[in-house]
């Protein structure tokens, strides 16, 4: 790689979001140590262990592994680095605000250990804009006076989704970049490999034959602190949309699918996250959103298209549990299945995961449940103990005897039963579909709702 300069960066927080970039850099050639509070995590990390799952993570680790080093001491991280990150986590307050004591802490303990060089540091937790200039304040009361005037501090937003990190951050859309512009240029020279695409793909992650370079967004602080918050809740939007309108369709006849694919052909709207289904959740839209409002009423500003995105993806969880109530009637001792934990595929996070409010309402009403999740269900042990469900081995298994199910998440798995046999083993066939992943009329007699659709032979039979 030509004129490729390795710096040393220190990442504080090892999560989703700061492991992942963690290793993604160190694959670019770059010196990275991971730093994290929980010691238990660092030494997983050290036995080159993953503590959270996310495909070709662990390769990806293991072909970088000579430029990574993890540590819980900020005294051995912070003076050597040339760029630090701040990933850690930003989980939401009792009224919905992000709780900062952690970028709080984060950024104290790296003010104390600077040493004096030109040293970047970059947000990338998802912070209320503003943040940045609060993180460069609480640095400058800790740093040494000596150093003043040392260190820039940087908002660079994270775009990756779970699931599919490694490839949103080798070939992402875009990188934005805000702040002084001496770091930025800092920031140009340690994703060189990226804005250039120089690096070798890995043979896992293979780079898109269509994907050419990223965009470079540079601008202010504010500015990427807003064009983070501005564009999940852009998706979440698109997504509620999507609902909303495959509500209309239950009740005029029509396809979500069809009118989803026939929207989104019109280049300026577009395919993506157009699927109706048991709406979003995960750690940042419901967050990200309601961050959102916050500030709008901070400033006095109300942000009624926000509100109702929220709202519409809150509905959208009763309109899955108003099916089943439909055909179970009274829930109070029926055995409902669950497929699906986490809140989407590929992913064993369990933030925000529908169904979780499936499961607390369906042990509200008394109906006993099973849940099956090919990779969430371990996670679930420990952080669902004040809910009450079997564990299934499989999807079979969740469904044997059961009275209904609800499909939750979309694994593949649940895309590829054998529907027709699953079914037969059930006590009765309430199928709640809740993210569309049946595709054939059944032959086995089965009640079938889906959203925003209803199952039909192809359009072949219908016509023969
Ligand atoms: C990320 C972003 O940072 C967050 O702002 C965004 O909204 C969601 O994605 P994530 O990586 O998912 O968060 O969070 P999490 O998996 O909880 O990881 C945070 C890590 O930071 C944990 O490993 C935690 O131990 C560590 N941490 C926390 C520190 O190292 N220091 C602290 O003071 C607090
Ligand atoms: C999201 C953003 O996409 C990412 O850019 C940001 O950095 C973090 O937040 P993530 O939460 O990992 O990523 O997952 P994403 O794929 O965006 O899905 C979020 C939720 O929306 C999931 O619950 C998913 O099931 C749901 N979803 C997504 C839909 O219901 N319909 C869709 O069409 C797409």
């Amino acid at each position: 790689m030509q004129d490729f300069k390795p710096l040393n960066v220190t990442i504080v927080g090892t999560g989703y979001v700061g492991l992942g970039t963690a290793v993604m850099l160190a694959a670019l050639g770059h010196r990275v140590t991971g730093l994290d509070v929980d010691p238990a995590k660092i030494a997983m990390l050290e036995r080159r262990e993953l503590p959270i799952y996310e495909p070709g993570l662990d390769l990806l680790m293991a072909d970088a592994a000579g430029n990574l080093r993890w540590t819980t001491d900020y005294a051995s991280a912070i003076p050597d680095a040339d760029i630090i990150f701040i990933c850690v986590g930003t989980p939401p307050l009792a009224d919905g605000r992000p709780n900062l004591a952690y970028v709080e802490s984060a950024a104290r303990s790296i003010a104390q250990h600077l040493n004096g060089k030109p040293q970047v540091i970059v947000n990338k937790s998802t912070v209320p804009i503003g943040t940045g200039d609060w993180v460069a304040r609480i640095i400058e009361e800790h740093a040494n006076r000596a150093h003043e005037n040392r260190y820039f501090v940087v908002s660079n937003p994270e775009f990756l989704r779970e699931g599919t990190a490694l490839h949103d951050s080798l070939y992402p859309d875009r990188i934005v970049l805000g702040g002084h512009p001496f770091a930025l240029g800092r920031m140009r020279e340690l994703y060189a490999p990226l804005i250039l695409q120089t690096f070798p793909a890995p043979h896992y992650v293979p780079r898109p034959v269509e994907y050419t370079v990223p965009a470079v967004v540079e601008t202010t602080l504010t500015s990427a602190e807003m064009i983070k918050y501005a564009a999940n809740a852009f998706l979440a939007l698109k997504i509620s949309f999507a609902n909303e309108i495959a509500g209309l369709c239950e009740r005029v006849g029509a396809d979500i699918e069809q009118v989803a694919s026939g929207i989104g052909h019109d280049k300026r709207i577009g395919h993506r996250f157009l699927a109706a289904g048991a709406g979003w959740g995960g750690s940042c839209f419901g967050k990200d959103t309601s961050a959102l409002v916050s500030t709008g009423a901070d400033y006095g500003y109300d942000m009624p298209i926000l509100r109702a995105a929220v709202n519409v993806n809150q509905r959208q969880r009763g309109v899955v549990l108003e099916k089943l109530q439909k055909h179970l009637r009274l829930l109070k001792g029926k055995r409902v299945a669950v497929l699906g934990m986490a809140f989407k595929p590929d992913t064993d996070d369990l933030r925000d995961a529908p169904a979780h409010d499936f499961i607390a309402r369906l042990n509200q009403l008394g109906a006993t449940v099973v849940a099956h999740d090919p990779i969430a269900i371990e996670r679930a042990r420990r952080e669902w103990s004040h809910l009450s469900y079997a564990e299934a081995s499989s999807a079979e298994a969740a469904l044997h005897g059961a009275d209904a199910v609800i499909v939750a998440t979309e694994w593949k798995q649940y895309r590829d039963l054998d529907w027709n046999r699953a079914v037969r083993a059930m006590r009765s066939p309430v199928l709640i579909d809740a993210r569309n992943v049946i595709r054939e009329v059944l032959a086995a007699p089965a009640i079938v709702e889906q959203i925003g659709r209803e199952l039909v032979e192809t359009a072949d039979e219908v016509y023969a």
